[in-house]
C-alpha cells in the first residue's frame, strides 16, 4: 500500500569497528559474576584512561535502573567511554540518549545474542574498547560475529486484503488519543468490539473524543473500563464478567511520557514510565485467553531505535516494552505481534496536546505520523497475514 508514510521493517547488517582496540581502567557497575566483568577487569590497565561499563543480564529488573543511571552519571562527570553489555535485557536506549545529550560521551551498546560464549566475551571486550565505536547498537552472537539492525522499507497490505479477526479486543490506553482513534477504526472497519481500558474516564474526554467514543458505541456497542494496566490484580477485576466475547485481540497503547535529561532522571522516575508500558504489556496478556488471541499490537515508539535529546525515559521504556513484546510472542500459540515503533503523531495523541512537539519533531528530522495515514496504517496493520508466535517489528514515520 502506498502511504504518506515512511515504514520500514528490521534487517540485520554485518558491522565491525574500526580502528585498533585501545586500553582502559575499566569501572564496573553489575553483578560480579556477569561474564563480562572478569573479562573487563582482566584487561583494564591502571594508567589507561577511565572508562565504565554497566553489565546487564538476560531480563531486565527494577535495580537495572539505578545501574544505568549510576554508570551513566560516572562516564558523564569522568568524560569518560560508557560501555552497556547485556545478554537479552536491554537498557543501551538509555545510555545512547545521554550520549546526544553530552556530545563528549563515548557510548558503545552490545547485547550478547548467542550468550556469553567464549568467542562473544572476546569479541565484546574487543568491542567495547574500540577506538572508533559503532554508534547503533551491536549484536553479538556466539561465534563474536557483530551485526546491527538494518531497516528496509516496505509496504502494508491494501486496505481491501484480507480482513482480520473478528470478535473482541481489548484497547489498553483507549480512552487516549490514538486509543480511541485505534478502536474506531477495529469497530467500523473489522466489526470489533472493543474493550477500553484506561485510567482516564470518559467523562474527561473533548468533543472529538466524544464523537468518536459515540460512534464506537452506535457501530458494535463498547465497554470501557477504568484500570491501571500496570497493577495485575485491577486489570483482572476491570475485565471480569465483561461477557463480550471471546477476545481476539489486544492493542496496547497505555503509557506516559516524562520527559528531561537522563543526568537528571531517577530510577522511580525511570520505573514510572515502564510501568504503563511494560507491565501493563504483561497483564494485559495475562488476563485474556491466549490460544483465542490472533492478533497483538503494541504501540512503541521510535525514539526506543533513534534516541532524541530529554526522551531517554521514554526511549527505555519503548526499548524494554519491545524486548517484552518480543519474548511474549512465543508464547502465544495462534497470534501474530506487531511492535509498532512509530515517530510522533500529529492530530491527536501526547505530543499534539503538547505545545510545540509536532514542530520540534519536524525540525529534528523525525517527520510526524499524520493522523489519517497513521489509522490506514492500523488498518492495515490488523490485515497483516499472521505468522503466529513471533513479533514482527515495524519503525512508522510520516515523510
Ligand atoms: N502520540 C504520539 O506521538 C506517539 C508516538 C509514538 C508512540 N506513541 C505511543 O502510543 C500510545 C498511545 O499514545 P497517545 O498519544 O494516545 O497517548 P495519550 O493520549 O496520552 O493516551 C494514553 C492513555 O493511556 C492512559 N494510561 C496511562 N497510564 C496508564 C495505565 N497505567 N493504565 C491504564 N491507562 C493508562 C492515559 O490515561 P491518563 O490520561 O489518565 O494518563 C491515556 O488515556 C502510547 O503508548 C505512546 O507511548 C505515541
Amino acid at each position: 500500500m502506498r502511504t504518506a508514510l515512511d515504514i520500514r521493517r528490521a534487517g540485520e547488517r554485518e558491522v565491525a569497528p574500526s580502528g585498533d582496540a585501545r586500553a582502559y581502567r575499566w569501572t564496573v557497575v553489575g553483578p560480579e559474576r556477569h561474564p563480562l566483568a572478569a573479562a573487563l577487569r582482566a584487561a583494564s590497565r591502571d594508567d589507561a584512561p577511565e572508562a565504565v561499563a554497566v553489565l546487564l543480564g538476560r531480563t531486565f529488573h527494577q535495580v537495572d535502573n539505578r545501574r544505568l543511571l549510576r554508570a551513566i552519571r560516572t562516564a558523564v562527570a569522568r568524560g569518560s567511554r560508557l560501555a552497556v553489555v547485556h545478554l537479552g535485557a536491554g537498557g543501551g536506549s538509555l545510555a545512547r540518549t545521554a550520549a546526544i545529550e553530552h556530545p563528549g560521551l563515548s557510548c558503545v551498546v552490545a547485547e550478547l545474542t548467542g550468550g556469553p560464549t567464549p568467542a562473544a566475551v572476546r569479541a565484546a571486550t574487543a568491542l567495547v574498547a574500540a577506538a572508533s565505536p559503532v554508534t547503533a547498537e551491536v549484536r553479538v552472537d556466539r561465534d563474536g560475529r557483530l551485526s546491527t539492525t538494518d531497516w528496509h522499507p516496505t509496504d502494508l497490505p491494501a486496505a481491501a486484503g484480507t480482513a482480520g479477526p473478528a470478535g473482541t479486543v481489548l484497547v489498553t490506553g483507549g480512552l487516549g488519543g490514538l486509543g480511541l482513534r485505534v478502536a474506531a477504526v477495529l469497530a467500523c472497519r473489522h466489526g470489533l468490539h472493543p474493550i477500553l481500558a484506561d485510567t482516564a474516564t470518559p467523562e474527561r474526554l473533548g468533543t472529538a473524543a466524544r464523537w468518536h467514543l459515540d460512534r464506537i458505541a452506535a457501530t458494535t456497542g463498547v465497554t470501557v473500563r477504568r484500570a491501571d494496566v500496570s497493577d495485575g490484580a485491577a486489570m483482572r477485576q476491570a475485565l471480569a464478567g465483561t461477557g463480550s466475547g471471546p477476545l481476539v485481540g489486544v492493542v496496547h497503547c497505555a503509557g506516559l511520557l516524562r520527559g528531561g535529561p537522563v543526568t537528571a532522571g531517577t530510577a522511580a522516575g525511570l520505573t514510572a514510565v515502564q510501568a504503563a508500558k511494560v507491565d501493563g504489556l504483561r497483564h494485559a496478556l495475562e488476563v485474556v485467553d491466549r490460544h483465542a488471541l490472533r492478533r497483538v499490537l503494541v504501540f512503541g515508539s521510535i525514539t526506543a531505535e533513534r534516541p532524541h535529546r530529554s526522551l531517554g525515559a521514554y526511549a527505555l521504556a519503548n526499548e524494554l516494552l519491545r524486548r517484552c513484546a518480543v519474548r511474549l510472542a512465543a508464547d502465544l500459540p495462534a497470534a501474530a505481534t506487531l511492535v509498532a515503533e512509530w515517530s510522533i503523531w500529529s492530530g491527536a495523541g501526547m505530543a499534539h496536546g503538547t505545545p510545540g512537539a509536532v514542530a520540534a519533531a519536524r525540525r529534528l528530522n523525525l517527520p510526524p505520523v499524520p493522523l489519517g495515514p497513521g489509522m490506514a496504517a492500523v488498518d492495515a496493520l490488523w490485515r497483516l497475514p499472521a505468522a503466529p508466535g513471533r513479533a514482527q517489528r515495524l519503525l512508522i514515520a510520516g515523510r
